[in-house]
């Protein structure tokens, strides 16, 4: 008997690390993923080393999860009911295909982890597992034990001599959750819908109000709709998120309050900060306005929001995200080029965009001075009689508008 533990190195998953030695009595091996958290993991290191662990994987999956998870998401503009960018959605895909190739490596016959039976995250984490490994056991802490509260699981913690020592915070009031695109808040003081997030819950942006009243300018190079540089430097996936959740965290960037649908039903409140998410959501659009045609942007717009619901409930491993995938990969084809946006107070304007290669912008038809030609005003008057001609039999047959 033997489990791969989604392992944080915090106090829930090392009371969890205790609880399955002791209920199962199996051997656990650890896996703490650094995916641009920003925390050091050799503490979970010298933590799960300390509770007598033998098999610890500490991975730096960072690159894999801009290039494999957060560029294709973003080749949609994806964003979920109008407003979330899906920052821990789009996490838990990766944890549980690395989970899985941790069970492959050791000969583990269960999986576990840390998420509570009421969320979102129970049901990627399995889901992707059972689509990737589709026997494997999956035992889920939560939704098994007694330990409900904090105060239990702190004795619990006392009682098997688990350091409970938070690494920052001493214990944030909040349930968090960060990576590289994102960090999240939830509970506290936020289960009240009506009360406003304190100031410092905030730990990536500056307020609005805090930010520079100088705006910051920056141009992002675009490549088959991925951003490759910034301000003509050449980047890796990683280092571009990196480096525009500077600029956008020091500009007031990102910030999010919103009460969200969970998949299981219920309703909840989340505050978010994504600061390079959001401005790499409103360039994207812009290189994509520029170098896509009509048809082909409207149809992706279309499909957005059932491409985005699949990711927040956990179906990044189905067949229809990855036949969608492919649609949204082949239109990526011609994005290519740069935009310059404008960084201020909290807001991304867009104020520029480029394409040597691929824009279908005709400033010689679009032009409102004399276009020599290239566009023939007279085509205009058949092209909207033809239109009208529906309505124009409905009205001659009496149709009634109000
Ligand atoms: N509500 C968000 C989502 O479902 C954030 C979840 C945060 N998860 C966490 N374990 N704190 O994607
Ligand atoms: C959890 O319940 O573990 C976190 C919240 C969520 O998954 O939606």
């Amino acid at each position: 008997k033997k489990v791969a533990l989604a392992y944080s190195g915090g106090l829930d998953t090392s009371v969890i690390l205790q609880w399955l030695r002791e209920t199962y009595g199996c051997e656990v091996v650890t896996f703490t993923a650094d995916l641009g958290q920003g925390e050091e993991l050799e503490p979970a290191r010298a933590k799960a080393t300390a509770m007598g662990i033998q098999e610890i994987y500490i991975d730096d999956l960072k690159e894999e999860f801009v290039r494999d998870f957060v560029f294709p998401m973003f080749r949609a503009n994806t964003i979920y009911e109008g407003e979330y960018l899906l920052g821990t959605s789009i996490a838990r895909p990766l944890i549980a295909k690395r989970l899985i190739e941790i069970v492959n490596e050791t000969g583990c016959d269960a999986i576990c982890h840390g998420a509570t039976g009421k969320g979102n995250d129970q049901v990627r984490f399995e889901l992707g597992a059972y689509a990737l490994k589709p026997d494997i056991k999956i035992i889920a802490p939560w939704r098994e034990w007694e330990l409900s509260s904090r105060e239990t699981l702190l004795a619990y913690a006392e009682k098997h001599n688990i350091p409970i020592e938070m690494k920052r915070g001493k214990g944030s009031p909040y349930s968090m959750d960060a990576n590289l695109l994102h960090i999240s808040y939830e509970g506290g003081i936020l289960e009240d819908p009506w009360a406003e997030p304190e100031e410092d819950m905030w730990r990536w942006s500056v307020s609005p109000e805090a930010a520079p009243d100088q705006a910051t300018y920056v141009v992002l190079g675009y490549e088959q709709g991925d951003i490759v540089s910034i301000d003509g430097e050449r980047l890796t996936p990683a280092q571009v998120l990196a480096q525009l959740n500077q600029l956008g965290g020091a500009n007031g960037i990102g910030r999010l309050d919103i009460v969200e649908n969970r998949y299981v039903g219920m309703k909840s409140r989340g505050a978010y900060e994504t600061p390079g998410g959001t401005i790499m959501l409103k360039a994207h659009r812009a290189i994509e306005s520029l170098t896509l045609d009509r048809e082909v942007a409207h149809l992706k717009d279309e499909l957005m929001p059932r491409y985005a619901s699949l990711i927040y409930n956990g179906y990044w491993w189905s067949p229809e995200r990855l036949m969608l995938q492919q649609m949204i990969d082949a239109s990526q084809a011609k994005v290519n080029g740069e935009v310059r946006v404008k960084l201020y107070k909290g807001n991304v304007s867009v104020v520029g965009r480029q394409s040597a290669s691929d824009s279908l912008f005709d400033m010689n038809i679009a032009t409102f001075e004399d276009d020599k030609g290239a566009y023939n005003q007279k085509d205009a008057e058949g092209f909207i009689k033809l239109n009208a001609l529906r309505m124009r039999i409905a009205a001659k047959k009496g149709a009634k508008f109000a």
